[in-house]
């Protein structure tokens, strides 16, 4: 990268003294779980400002279906929900984060239930299921595979409720404002065609993941990584980037984007097939259609390319049709809107990107390196999936880390923005005369280049030749000024898929999610650790 792409600090021209402004003591980007947990907890003594880039509707979270995990039922231990997070991290989870998010679990669950989340029940308790890689049936639900909207209405209708946090959907944060120490003091962002300055004492990132940077995703259009990328501009440190996590089922039919199906099917008896019929997991793994995301994505594709197909198939004929219905309303709506009768068809599926478990580097108490930001949920990297993240563990870590960051931001010495000063910023970028290209067009090519060259399997070269692509496009769009979110998504998207083929080009070995065919085993003795990455290091 170019010096000027690489230390541009803002993507556009900023004057603050002429620039509309508001105050809050906790801003809070982004609406997932991990950001509404966030502002309820600093609510608590705080004025706190809620920003988010579409609706409090449009969030992975949203989308979750297998649901939350957690130790729920009395056979269940902490210490065994702990192993499989730290099995399933392959070697680099940090010991004290899952301690402190496997045991925090329970209590909040129960205030979710408090607080109204019908979560389904069994004999008047929290009813659980299994997911690849649990040991024990520890997954709660929600009006079966509703979960993510269930607990999202829930948390939307209590942020409501509540008077001193101020709501602004629609809203997008371009980037972080730093003082002259580099101490967060808030955001500009785009609210209704006009810049905005928000002054915050402290801002939570909160703002998801970055699946839309592969042609093949679960996530909603968006999830593009604008808050991992912001967070870099600002000298954040980012750790983990070449650990995207691919889900091994979504369904596939050509032309329709790829909706989850959700890992509890195969938790609860859905089998694998591929196109002769052949359920073909048990010759990759022992568990099978539970072995691990990575493993069955893997064994997916490997089946994929030995049958020349496009897809594999999830076979639920042997579920009760009622009962698939009432279990699995979202999947069986979805199936039938293509025509598939769950009880009669196969369905098709293939793996696409689904959780990024890189992101800000956050320590136990979600702070990053910059003073007064913090961050939570998919954004951050607080080492708790380690390598490779367990079904579910995510809504967990963001109701866990979401109370966290907010606790922290409001009780931190300075919580208060009246006891803030505000910087004069003043930035001004040169005039490029470069060929403008057309950003649509570049998005859709970088997402496809993602897919082919830093996907499932790596190897040196794709990953050097997705550099070398990038870097390109990026001179001509990175020394652009754009007036909206399309512009300002492109150069994001640009900035991490850079960076994520560059960690992934760094890995030279085979760790959890990330498999190089070029280094397919483990090697402890060079990469035991993460990689962290700054911007001008
Ligand atoms: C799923 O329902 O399979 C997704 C759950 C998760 O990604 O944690």
């Amino acid at each position: 990268m170019t010096g000027q792409i690489e230390f541009r600090r803002y993507l556009v021209d900023i004057d603050s003294i002429s620039t509309h402004q508001l105050f809050a003591d906790c801003l809070v980007i982004g609406a997932g779980i991990a950001g509404l947990c966030a502002a309820i907890e600093a609510a608590k003594g705080r004025n706190v400002i809620i920003v988010c880039k579409a609706t409090l509707e449009d969030s992975n979270t949203w989308k979750a279906q297998g649901g939350i995990a957690s130790v729920l039922d009395k056979t269940d231990t902490f210490e065994s929900h702990i192993a499989d997070t730290l099995n399933t991290g392959c070697g680099i989870s940090d010991e004290k984060v899952v301690d402190l998010v496997v045991r925090q679990g329970p209590e909040l669950i129960e205030q979710l239930l408090r607080w109204g989340t019908e979560f389904d029940m069994a004999d008047g308790h929290i009813a659980t299921t299994l997911e690849g890689g649990h040991t024990h049936p520890r997954v709660a639900h929600a009006h079966g595979d509703e979960t993510g909207r269930i607990i999202t209405e829930v948390l939307i209708r209590k942020v409501r409720q509540i008077p001193n946090i101020k709501i602004l959907e629609n809203f997008y944060a371009i980037d972080l404002l730093t003082n002259d120490n580099n101490d967060c003091v808030g955001i500009i962002g785009h609210d209704k065609r006009v810049l905005q300055i928000v002054w915050s004492a402290n801002t939570i990132l909160g703002t998801g993941g970055a699946g839309q940077l592969y042609r093949e995703t679960t996530n909603p259009e968006v999830a593009t990584g604008d808050g991992i990328a912001m967070a870099y501009r600002a000298g954040a440190i980012l750790q983990d980037l070449e650990f995207m996590q691919f889900h091994p089922t979504t369904l596939y039919v050509a032309g329709a984007s790829r909706a989850l199906i959700t890992e509890v099917l195969r938790g609860e008896g859905a089998v694998l097939l591929d196109k002769n019929g052949s359920a073909f997991m048990k010759e990759y793994h022992e568990s099978a259609e539970l072995a691990p995301r990575d493993i069955v994505s893997r064994a997916i594709l490997a089946q994929m390319l030995k049958t020349k197909s496009t897809h594999v198939y999830l076979d639920v004929r042997h579920f009760n049709k009622e009962h698939f219905a009432e279990r699995f309303p979202l999947i069986n709506e979805l199936c039938e809107s293509f025509d598939i009768d769950v009880s009669r068809d196969l369905i098709p599926v293939r793996p696409s990107a689904h959780y990024m478990i890189g992101g800000a580097k956050t320590d136990s108490t979600a702070k990053t390196n910059i003073e007064n930001l913090y961050a939570c949920g998919e954004a951050a990297a607080t080492g708790l999936h380690g390598a490779n993240r367990l079904g579910s563990n995510s809504l967990l870590e963001g109701l866990v880390f979401g109370k966290v960051a907010g606790h922290e931001a409001s009780q931190s010495t300075k919580a208060d923005v009246s006891h803030i000063k505000h910087p004069r910023i003043k930035y001004q970028i040169p005039h490029s005369d470069r060929t403008r290209l057309d950003t649509a067009d570049i998005r859709n090519s970088l997402r496809a280049l993602m897919w082919r060259n830093v996907g499932i399997t790596r190897s040196a070269r794709p990953l050097i030749e997705a550099q070398e692509i990038i870097s390109f496009w990026q001179r001509y769009v990175m020394d652009k000024i754009f007036d909206g979110p399309a512009g300002w998504e492109c150069q994001n998207m640009l900035t991490i898929c850079q960076l994520m083929a560059r960690c992934a080009q760094m890995r030279e070995e085979s760790r959890g999610v990330h498999f190089r065919s070029d280094f397919p085993n483990a090697d402890d003795e060079n990469f035991k650790k993460h990689i962290e990455i700054s911007r001008g290091k």
